[in-house]
């Protein structure tokens, strides 16, 4: 018996690493998800992964930083599939160039990182928390989150800010959602490799824990499983560090 045979799960930013990932894991235990990233493109390497996989997946592309267009994916979503049991928000991140100490940094920037991050993360709460508390058969609302915001990152003013946005809104979403039967937490990775990442990226992959390995993607895949799963049932508000320990000290990092 697979741990998600009967539901249906949306993921943002399922294109991508980390949630590719784990849209592809949660295909392969039984739940039929709704891959969405902001391109078709984007969308359709993760749709066929699962389909060529013999899982079940369908492309509902949008932009996560405008909340119309979060509602309109959610809403194909429960009607193509039957429901909504999974929300996990995965879009997001933060470009090395757009760097900087906050004295230096540029308007554009700061809203474009807070909106892909924080706000991506709220809408796409927001839309899972109405069909979850109407549908009344409970969930799973999950928001990636990062230890940046557990610790500080020079340069990283805005993500850390919009990071901590989630692990509050975590906690006050969860009291909410309670009563419906309805889980919320976040997941705060470390550093986590991407295949076919520089030496230089490599070595820093492998200096920020304390495991002596690299992260990879499953690593936080697994975790969200472990969240949207039965056996998590009982835990709700809280944000799981996925770092190798880099928390407890920002190992190798300033
Ligand atoms: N990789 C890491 O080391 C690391 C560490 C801590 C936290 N995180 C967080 O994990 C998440 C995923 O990271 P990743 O490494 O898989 O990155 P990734 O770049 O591989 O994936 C991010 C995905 O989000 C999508 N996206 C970006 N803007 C979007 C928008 N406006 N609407 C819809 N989709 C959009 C991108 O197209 C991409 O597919 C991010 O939230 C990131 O902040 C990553």
């Amino acid at each position: 018996m697979k741990r998600f045979n009967d539901k249906i799960a949306f993921i943002t930013g399922a294109g991508g690493y980390i949630g590719g990932t784990t849209a592809r894991m949660l295909a392969a235990e039984g739940a039929k998800v709704a891959v969405c990233d902001i391109t078709e493109e984007a969308c359709a390497r993760t749709v066929q992964a699962i389909e060529e996989a013999g899982g079940r997946a369908l492309s509902v592309p949008a932009d996560v930083t405008n909340s119309a267009c979060v509602d309109a994916a959610i809403q194909r979503t429960v009607e193509a599939l039957g429901g909504l049991d999974i929300m996990v928000h995965v879009a997001g991140g933060s470009a090395r160039q757009d760097m900087k100490c906050l004295a230096d940094q540029s308007d554009e920037v700061i809203l474009r990182i807070l909106g892909v991050n924080l706000l991506g993360a709220i809408w796409a709460s927001r839309a899972a928390a109405r069909i979850m508390r109407d549908q009344g058969r409970g969930g799973r609302i999950i928001n990636i989150s990062s230890i940046v915001a557990l610790n500080g990152l020079r340069g990283s003013v805005d993500y850390a800010a919009s990071k901590g946005g989630i692990i509050a809104m975590t906690r006050a979403l969860a009291k909410e959602m309670g009563e419906y039967g309805v889980t919320v937490n976040s997941v705060a990775p470390g550093v986590v490799q991407r295949p076919g990442a520089g030496a230089d990226d490599s070595d820093y992959a492998l200096k920020t824990n304390f495991l002596g390995r690299k992260c990879e993607a499953k690593d936080i895949a697994e975790t969200v499983l472990f969240l949207c799963s039965d056996a998590a049932g009982f835990v709700t508000g809280q944000t799981w560090a996925v770092d190798g320990g880099r928390s407890l000290g920002m190992k190798g990092s300033d």
